[in-house]
């Protein structure tokens, strides 16, 4: 049995988009989408690939430009995207922190540690895994209470550390993702001492909580159950998240256009 995740309906205006989108498919198909430099790091040596990269050499007789904004591949987002888009064009599915937000629901938590809960790991499934909880505290930060972030933050140096006060050990899932002697970085261990000591130290904690109850392949989840909380307590910019001009809109274009060549 798989995880079932349930989204809001489709709308008219999403079927529009739709249609659209088949538009952009057929004008875009000649354009070239780029990979970036992030992405290939890793997988090839950036200090000595010296070769052509082909996707920014542009074929100038061949008439191919680059991509400069939507990647046919991808759904195409509303011209003014919400949170909501997002997560249904861009991120993975969401169903660990569906689950993890359920969870802290059903425990009678507070709308911030819900939304803490429910976003904690949106950088992981949409955007770049390492130092998650930096990435998606950054890119959260303009749009929701400072306690959300401050807490999304911290959870990544709080999950190796063991608060038995609360009935929180090291995940069993971390000694066989990462072995018996995995030793968190100095910055992570530095991290954890602050936070231990700071006055939201507890939604942090409950974060990490209700995160090592989320991972039911059987759960059955919903969008509908958060829709309420994220309308009160995400701040959705009139212009769409990524034009909006914070400072960190730039992550948000990314995410929506992420082969654009510049
Ligand atoms: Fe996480
Ligand atoms: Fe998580």
């Amino acid at each position: 049995m798989t995880t079932t995740e349930t989204y809001p309906p489709i709308t008219m205006s999403e079927r529009a988009d739709a249609a659209e989108e088949e538009l952009i498919l057929a004008l875009a198909k000649s354009s070239r989408p780029a990979v970036s430099p992030l992405y290939r790091l890793g997988e090839m040596d950036p200090t000595h690939n010296r070769g052509p990269i082909p996707e920014t050499a542009v074929e100038w007789d061949s008439g191919r430009k680059m991509l400069m904004r939507d990647d046919p591949r991808l759904p195409k987002m509303p011209d003014k995207p919400t949170l909501m888009d997002y997560f249904r064009y861009r991120i993975a599915p969401a169903n660990h922190l569906l689950q993890s937000a359920t969870h802290a629901l059903k425990g009678g938590h507070s709308e911030k540690v819900v939304l803490a809960c429910l976003l904690h790991d949106i950088s992981v499934l949409g955007f770049i895994r390492a130092d998650h909880g930096y990435w998606g505290a950054q890119m959260l930060e303009p749009y929701v209470d400072e306690e959300v972030t401050w807490a999304i933050r911290a959870h990544q140096a709080l999950r190796f550390f063991p608060d038995e006060s609360v009935d929180y050990y090291y995940p069993e899932m971390y000694v066989r993702l990462f072995g018996d002697n995995y030793q968190p970085e100095p910055y992570i261990v530095q991290a954890y001492e602050e936070a231990k000591k700071h006055k939201w130290y507890m939604t942090a904690r409950l974060i990490t909580l209700n995160d090592i109850y989320s991972f039911d392949p059987d759960a059955v989840v919903h969008w509908e159950d958060f829709i309420d909380i994220i309308g009160r307590n995400f701040k959705q910019p009139e212009e769409g998240l990524g034009f909006d001009g914070s400072p960190v809109a730039h992550m948000w274009r990314t995410l929506n256009w992420p082969t654009r060549a510049l």
